[in-house]
C-alpha cells in the first residue's frame, strides 16, 4: 500500500484511537485534547516544512505519518501515570513505539519504511541528533523534531499569556515562579547551546530554555515561523523585563534567529 492511502486511514485510527482515552473528568479531558490539538497541528508545520524542501509526496505523506504517530505514546503514558513528565513516568517516545508495533498500527506499507517511522517516533524527543543514522531517516527526524518545537512554542505562549491564567501543572513541571536567571542557564544560552532540563531551577530558566530551542532546529522554514509567529517575543513578554539576563539571552537567541533563516 502507498503511503499516501496508509495515511488517509491512519488519521480515522487516530481519532478512534485517541477518543478511546476520553473521560468525564474535566483535567483528563482537557490534556487528552491538547494532545490531539498538538498532533495535528504538529502535521500541519511538518508539511510546511516539508514543502519547502521541494519534498516528493512520497516523502511528505511519510513525514505526515511520523508527525501523525510521534506522540501517540502519551495517551497511554497519561492513562497510566496521569502525568506528561517522562521522568516521573516513562519515556513517550518509546511507549510510543510500543504501541505502533503492538497494534500493527503500520501494517501494509513497506516494512523498511515503517521501520523508519517508528524509528523516528522513538528517538524524536533525544536530547540531540543521534550521529550513525543514514541520511534518509534523519531528515524525518529533523523534520519532526522542528514541527514539534513549532507547536511547542505556539501551547507554551498561548498559556502564558492566557488570561485570568490557570496554571497547569503538567505544563510548568512544578517549577517556582521567580524572576532568577541559573547561572548554568545563562551560560548555555549565551554560548549558543541548548539548556539541559537538570540545570532548571524556576519557571523563569524553563521559559528560557524553550527560547532556546531555536539552537536546535534544522531547517531554514523552521527560523522563518519562529520569526512570523513571533515566538520568541512573545516568550520574552512573559519574563521579567528588570532582568539584564533576560535581555542578554533574548538579543543573543533573536540574532541566531536572523542569521538562520535564509
Ligand atoms: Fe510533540
Amino acid at each position: 500500500m502507498e503511503v499516501q492511502t496508509k495515511l488517509l486511514k491512519l488519521k480515522d485510527w487516530f481519532e478512534d484511537y485517541t477518543s478511546g482515552f476520553y473521560s468525564n473528568e474535566p483535567m483528563v479531558q482537557q490534556n487528552i485534547i491538547l494532545k490531539a490539538e498538538h498532533t495535528r497541528r504538529v502535521c500541519e508545520a511538518i508539511l510546511m516544512i516539508g514543502v519547502s524542501l521541494e519534498l516528493s509526496s512520497e516523502d511528505l505523506s511519510i513525514a505526515e505519518t511520523c508527525a501523525l504517530l510521534h506522540d501517540i505514546g502519551r495517551f497511554e503514558q497519561y492513562k497510566r501515570y496521569r502525568t506528561f513528565s517522562d521522568h516521573k513516568s516513562k519515556d513517550h517516545a518509546a511507549l510510543g513505539a510500543d504501541v505502533i508495533q503492538n497494534l500493527h498500527v503500520l501494517d501494509g506499507i513497506e516494512p523498511e519504511t515503517a521501520e523508519m517511522i517508528i524509528w523516528t517516533v522513538r528517538h524524536h524527543n533525544r536530547a540531540a541528533l543521534p550521529e550513525n543514522q543514514t541520511s534518509r531517516g534523519l531528515l524525518f527526524l529533523k523534520l519532526l523534531r522542528d514541527a514539534d518545537k513549532v507547536d511547542i512554542w505556539r501551547v507554551v505562549t498561548e498559556y502564558y499569556h492566557r488570561s485570568g491564567n490557570q496554571r497547569n501543572r503538567s505544563i510548568e513541571l512544578d517549577l517556582p515562579d521567580t524572576p532568577q536567571v541559573s547561572d548554568a542557564v545563562y551560560d548555555a544560552l549565551m554560548n549558543r547551546t541548548l539548556v539541559q532540563m537538570s540545570d532548571l531551577k524556576t519557571l523563569t530558566d524553563f521559559k528560557l530554555l524553550q527560547m532556546g530551542w531555536v539552537y536546535d532546529l534544522n531547517f531554514p522554514m523552521t527560523f522563518r515561523i519562529v520569526r512570523e509567529k513571533r515566538f520568541l517575543e512573545s516568550i520574552r513578554d512573559a519574563l521579567p523585563i528588570s532582568s539584564s539576563r533576560v535581555r542578554d539571552i533574548y538579543k543573543r537567541v533573536q540574532a541566531h534567529v536572523c542569521e538562520s533563516s535564509g
